[in-house]
């Protein structure tokens, strides 16, 4: 089995021995692509959340909050494009019975193609070392030439079928590329079909009165049909944003790798309202601004990666993907999108209302443009997480697991641990309890050797554990460990509060930013 594999099965598994993430409704085999947040995933969680929104919301003047509902009219989703075009084109194997998107067979496909070429060159690398010219490698040798060709060649005509809405031309090119289904390797596929992601209920008591609604597939509507309201009862002068985290439900086709693809899950959003001709400079200092809060985590540079989009969403004038490197390679984390007024003006269509923005500086009325920065809760809980998961050979030959969380998002900052269960040791502790649960979630464990409750508070994450032995009944003084070093020191037990508070305070972490 393949080392990220490996790694990535190791991620799933400890997040459930360690009550971050269980299968949700596991009792009845669980519910594909949703999960529930366990006893630490939740606290993790709102950690993340909670970083965000100070990030954006505390240290932002320009920057309000907002909860808007789940349910909203469904007009809402025709003006956005969502019931016309939030579609991906799946396609069904018909002797697995199996579904499959369309779309992701044929990049699946291209992308071995590249693998190809891509072992070809680590190949000459190796065997011509420092000489080795890659540029001139990829441009002469015959045989990656081929290989790079044929792969720009099946990607441009994808883009191409799906930007005309050609399905027929999608299909064509899997049966040409005779592309079987990755699970049994039958051929036997029916025509590819628009499929709608967003899902349906009802509001009303009896059926034939009832509205057919939608959950919500993102959380930025609830903000543009609320930027008007904002902007007046908060007397917002452009440019100003508004901040939202919330649940959004996608019916996802192919939902796999974890609680990185979710039917159900949470975003956290940021819609920015500018002048118009003044999007682009916003966007660049989003962007940056976007990665430096994620940079300011501490999980490591060559972790991130941008991706411009050269193919635009019909409402974007620039788009970009932060990406992360996952378990599972590099892949899309956040999103920051200049959507120009396309929002705004559709729902002003939709709804005959005006939604636009007198500027005293310039005496005029115009409908903003926006920017938008999407990211994903969920995934950066995986991103975090994954990264954060290690396994370290110690210097006696021993193997520990740690969860090397960034401080500041540990579930829990302190355990506390009376060396043993009795000489008053267990009363001391919970005084020391008491005393720092009202600035930091802490935790109290005297079951098992203190060596296997180092461990335990390890694999959960703690930066620290605090010690109460015998010298602290005659001295005050109590021993704490370092999660990431094992370092201990012995310090005063009114000294705990500031060593805490200096490795975890949220001013501390985002003044990194
Ligand atoms: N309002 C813009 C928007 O929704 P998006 O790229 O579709 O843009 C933004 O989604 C972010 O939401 C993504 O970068 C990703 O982090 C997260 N996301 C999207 N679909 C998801 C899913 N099915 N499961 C988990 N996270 C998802």
């Amino acid at each position: 089995m393949a080392k990220q594999e490996d790694i990535f099965k190791n991620v799933v598994s400890h997040a459930k021995e360690y009550g971050f993430i269980f299968p949700s409704s596991e009792v009845y085999d669980g519910l594909s692509a949703v999960y529930d947040y366990a006893q630490n995933g939740v606290e993790l969680k709102k950690n993340i959340r909670e970083y965000w929104w100070k990030s954006m919301v505390q240290m932002n003047e320009n920057i309000v909050g907002l909860d808007a509902a789940i349910l909203m009219h469904p007009t809402t989703w025709k003006a956005s494009g969502h019931v016309d075009a939030f579609n991906d084109p799946l396609i069904d194997n018909k002797d697995s019975k199996k579904r499959y998107r369309a779309d992701v067979l044929v990049e699946d496909f291209a992308e071995k193609i590249h693998q190809k070429a891509q072992k070809e060159i680590d190949k000459a690398k190796a065997r011509f070392g420092d000489a080795f010219n890659e540029q001139e490698f990829i441009t002469t040798n015959a045989r990656v030439v081929e290989y790079l060709a044929r792969e720009k060649e099946i990607r441009e005509r994808l883009g191409r079928s799906l930007g005309n809405g050609d399905l027929e031309d999608v299909k064509a090119l899997i049966e040409e590329l005779e592309i079987a289904d990755p699970e049994t390797g039958s051929r036997n596929w029916t025509d590819v079909k628009q499929f709608n992601l967003m899902f349906g209920t009802k509001l009303g008591a009896s059926a034939e009165n009832a509205m057919d609604l939608y959950l919500r597939p993102e959380t930025a509507q609830g903000i543009f049909v609320n930027f008007l309201n904002v902007q007046k009862s908060g007397r917002m002068k452009v440019p100003f944003g508004i901040a939202q985290t919330g649940k959004a439900f996608r019916n996802e086709i192919v939902a796999r790798q974890f609680i990185f693809r979710m039917r159900e899950f949470e975003q956290m959003e940021m819609q920015f309202f500018v002048r118009p001709g003044e999007e682009m400079q916003w966007y660049e200092h989003w962007k940056q601004t976007r990665l430096n809060w994620h940079l300011s985590l501490g999980l490591g540079k060559e972790n991130y990666r941008f991706h411009d989009h050269e193919k635009l969403a019909h409402y974007a004038n620039a788009a970009a993907d932060i990406e992360f490197n996952f378990p599972f390679g590099f892949k899309e984390l956040e999103g920051i999108h200049s959507r120009t007024d396309f929002d705004l003006k559709a729902h002003e269509q939709y709804s005959g209302r005006k939604l636009q923005y007198f500027d005293p500086e310039l005496n005029e009325n115009y409908v903003p443009y926006v920017v938008e920065t999407s990211v994903g809760l969920d995934r950066m809980f995986l991103a975090v997480f994954a990264t954060s998961l290690q396994e370290e050979t110690l210097e006696d030959g021993s193997e520990r697991t740690v969860l090397k969380l960034p401080a500041v998002l540990a579930p829990t900052k302190a355990a506390v641990l009376p060396l043993v269960k009795k000489d008053g040791l267990p009363e001391i502790s919970k005084k020391i309890i008491e005393d720092l649960k009202w600035d930091f979630n802490v935790s109290y464990d005297e079951k098992d050797a203190v060596g296997r409750r180092y461990r335990r508070q390890d694999a959960l994450g703690t930066p620290f554990c605090i010690t109460v032995d015998h010298q602290t009944l005659e001295d005050e003084t109590v021993t704490i460990r370092h999660r990431d070093t094992m370092k201990q020191d012995r310090v005063k037990i009114s000294e705990l509060r500031g060593i805490i508070e200096n490795e975890v305070s949220m001013k501390n972490w985002l003044m990194k930013m």
